[in-house]
Order: C-alpha cells, then structure tokens, then sequence
C-alpha cells in the first residue's frame, strides 16, 4: 500500500562510488531514498549509516541489474509500493582490455548493465515518474561517450548510447513532468580499481581526476535546475569538443595502452 505524501529518488549501484556519493547528497536534502546494488556489498550497513545521519527513510534492494529478469522484477516492486520522482541510472561498468582478450561473459555484462538495464529500469518506472508533478531522470554517462577509444571499445560505445537516449527521451518527454537528464564525467577516484588505472595513465589521468562527493552535488544541482546536460569537468568537455576525432581517438587509445602496458 503506498503513503501518498513519501516520495523517493532511486539510486541505482548506491553502495560504492559515486552512486554512493548520490545517496548522502540526496539524503543531506532530506530526500527519501530506494538503493539498489549487487548481492554481498554492504549496502544494509549503507542504508542504516545514512538513516542514522540524515533521518530520512532508506529503502534497499540486492539485486544483479546485468539480468534482465531482475531488473524487471526491482521496478515491479518498486511500482507497487512507492512513488518515485526520481532516477539515477549510475550502476555502470567498464574496463581496459584487449577487445580479442574480452570474454563474452565480460563484453554482454558491459552491454547489459550500462544499456539495457538504464534502458528497461527508465522504461519500467515512467508511469510512476509520470504520475508525480515534477520528477528527474539522470544517466550517467562518461566523457568516454565523445571518442571511440581502442582497448575500452565496449564502454565508450555504451556510453554514446546512453548520452543519445537521454537527449531523445529528454526531446520527447518535454511538456510533461518528467525532465531527462545526463551527466558526462571524466576519471574520478571511486574504487582501488579505477585509481590503481588512472594513476597508470599519466599526467592526463590524473589532471582531469575528479572526486565523486564534488560530482554528485553538482549533478544533483544542475538536476534541479534543469540542466539538459550536466558539465562536470568544462575543461576536458572543452578538450574533448575542440579536438578532432582524428587527433583524439589515438590520443585516448595510446593512455589506455600505456595503462595496460601493451
Ligand atoms: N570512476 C570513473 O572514473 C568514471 C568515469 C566516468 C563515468 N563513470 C560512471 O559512473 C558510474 C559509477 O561509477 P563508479 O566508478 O562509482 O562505480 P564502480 O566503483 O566502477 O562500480 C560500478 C558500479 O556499478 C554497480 N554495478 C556493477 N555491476 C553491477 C551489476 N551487475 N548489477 C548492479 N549494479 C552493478 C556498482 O554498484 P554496487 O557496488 O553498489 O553493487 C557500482 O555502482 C558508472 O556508470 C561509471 O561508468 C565512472
């Protein structure tokens, strides 16, 4: 049965990182939270640490959102007990590798979760977004959606596919109460995993770093003003708008090579 007076804002991935990062913003506003992340990554010690913190309610769901069947069944019981005015579609994967490497296991859990998931989970809960007066939808993308990038290949293309879904859905829900939204950030420090490769990097990777608290307020900022297009880092966004994709797509490819040393 649902309380007509409680909203809350889904957060998917929410126990690590910058989903994480989402969450305690989203909570200091006193706004009510539904998490999401994998089986296993403490996200009941997440939810009971921002209860204590920020006093609002903090609903979680376990769950493997590279499953299509799970994530049908994480907005089934969302819609059936709670008013959502607003989706982060943040849970998201990638890695540096050689594409002949890649196992398929690793390439269709890429695909599934950075696209079909943010997909069906934003298909799924429209009529609910829709019934509230005003809601937001942000995806995060990467800047990795602006140039192919060899020894990534999957992620960057994955990425390109969740900033053009954005715009369009943003195009075609105009006029309602849904507003759409994406995010494009550069490197951040999140997990011992993606610092150890970006310090691998170099001077670039490690110049346009960003950390994940300062990102999720902006983005959390620019949602609620409505920002199509959520600039986190204007100097890569700048570098990466001016170069042409002949100069930048080998320039991108040679800071993964010399990360993984091939
Ligand atoms: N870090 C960067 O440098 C960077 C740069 C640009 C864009 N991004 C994007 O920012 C978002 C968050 O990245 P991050 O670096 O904070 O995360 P991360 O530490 O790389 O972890 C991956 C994220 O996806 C979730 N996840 C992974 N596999 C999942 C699965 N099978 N089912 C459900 N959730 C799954 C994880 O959630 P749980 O751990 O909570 O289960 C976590 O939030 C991603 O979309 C990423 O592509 C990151």
């Amino acid at each position: 049965m649902k309380s007509s007076t409680t909203k809350f804002a889904l957060v998917t991935g929410a126990s690590h990182g910058l989903g994480n990062a989402f969450a305690h913003e989203l909570a200091r506003r006193g706004i009510n939270l539904i998490l999401t992340s994998l089986p296993g990554e403490g996200l009941h010690e997440t939810a009971q640490d921002i209860i204590e913190r920020y006093h609002v309610k903090v609903i979680f769901f376990e769950t493997d959102l590279s499953v299509n069947e799970n994530v049908l069944e994480l907005a089934g019981r969302v819609n059936e007990s709670y008013d959502v005015f607003m989706l982060i579609n943040n849970a998201g994967l990638g890695g540096s590798r050689r594409f002949t490497d890649a196992s398929s296991e690793y390439i269709n859990t890429i695909l599934q979760l950075n696209i079909v998931a943010t997909s069906l989970l934003t298909h799924q809960l429209l009529p609910n977004l829709l019934k509230q007066h005003d809601s937001y939808v942000l995806n995060v993308s990467s800047m990795a959606a602006f140039t192919p990038i060899g020894y990534k290949t999957v992620y960057p293309a994955s990425k390109s596919f969740l900033h053009s879904f954005s715009r369009g859905l943003y195009e075609e829900l105009k006029g309602t109460g849904v507003f759409v939204s994406v995010v494009n950030p550069g490197a951040m420090k999140t997990s011992t995993e993606i610092t150890s490769r970006i310090e691998k990097q170099g001077l670039l990777g490690r110049i346009t770093l960003l950390d994940p608290v300062k990102v999720a307020r902006k983005c959390i900022n620019g949602l609620f003003k409505k920002d199509t297009v959520i600039m986190v880092n204007p100097y890569s966004w700048l570098l990466m708008s001016l170069l042409p994709i002949w100069i930048k797509m080998p320039l991108m490819t040679n800071v993964v090579r010399r990360e993984l040393n091939v």
